[in-house]
């Protein structure tokens, strides 16, 4: 059975006083059932001070972004270590924001991922297409190559402490949600590639669905067979909704 997980992706928001409040009132709201893990990623600068926070909670911390290189003169740069050190659990590579606006490629996106795995880190590897690609019909190309540039490099076993997120470009901050049978295709069409390289991990990845998610969509979203959670970003800064779209996996 694949445990939920239901991710917010804060990105570049807030403050020092929105982020304590924010945690603060997840964890009040939350009630934590065995059935679903919940994750915050905060900006890297408000990390120990979430994780302070958090402490007693059942509330895992996350980054957004990790570098593809282990420590030295990378300025600007923050190390798996150092999230490790601050007591992060996940973190998120080769979203879409970073590959467009940053130019991530997929051969950097790979070098993270494993670096990440290597540091002690759950990566959650995000997978996408753009809205041109789905009307090229790309959008399993475009996936695939996403995926493959990881699995070749990393190989089927790192994927078995490694989370992937679906977020189709055009639905991310757009307000236009995949439908739940769109989300389902890609989903089980990422689950197949990764049972072809091993069943068995296939089977047991989790495998969640970013754009639009809200309180008002999340269910259906969640009651596809192969969509196994979701990372929000624009819903996970207010805690209301956070904690509904939480209530409603599993
Ligand atoms: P929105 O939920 O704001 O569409 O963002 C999704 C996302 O990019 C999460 O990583």
């Amino acid at each position: 059975m694949r445990k939920y997980l239901v991710a917010g992706n804060w990105k570049m928001n807030g403050s020092r006083d929105s982020a304590a409040r924010l945690i603060n009132d997840i964890i009040q709201g939350l009630e934590p059932r065995p059935e679903a893990e919940v994750l915050v990623c905060p900006p890297f600068v408000h990390l120990a001070e979430v994780n302070r926070l958090l402490k007693g909670s059942s509330v895992a911390l996350g980054a957004q972004d990790v570098c593809a290189e282990n420590n030295g003169a990378y300025t600007g740069e923050v190390s798996g270590a150092m999230l490790l050190d601050c007591e992060c659990r996940y973190v998120i590579v080769g979203h879409s924001e970073r590959r467009a606006l940053y130019g991530e490629t997929d051969p950097m996106v790979a070098r993270k991922f494993m670096t990440a795995q290597k540091a002690g880190l759950i990566p959650i590897l995000c997978v996408g297409e753009t809205l041109a690609d789905r009307e090229r019909g790309e959008t399993h190309v475009v996936v695939t190559r996403q995926l493959k540039a990881v699995l070749d490099a990393a190989g089927a076993g790192a994927f078995a402490q490694a989370v992937v997120a679906y977020e189709p470009v055009w639905a991310i901050g757009t307000g236009h949600t995949a439908t739940p049978e769109q989300a389902q295709e890609v989903h089980a069409f990422i689950r197949s590639l990764i049972r072809t390289a091993d069943v068995k991990i296939g089977d047991a990845t989790r495998l969640l669905y970013g754009g639009s998610v809200k309180a008002a969509n999340a269910a259906e979203l969640f009651r596809m067979p192969d969509v196994d959670g979701g990372l929000v970003g624009g819903a996970s800064l207010e805690a209301r909704e956070f904690l509904a779209i939480c209530a409603a996996a599993g």
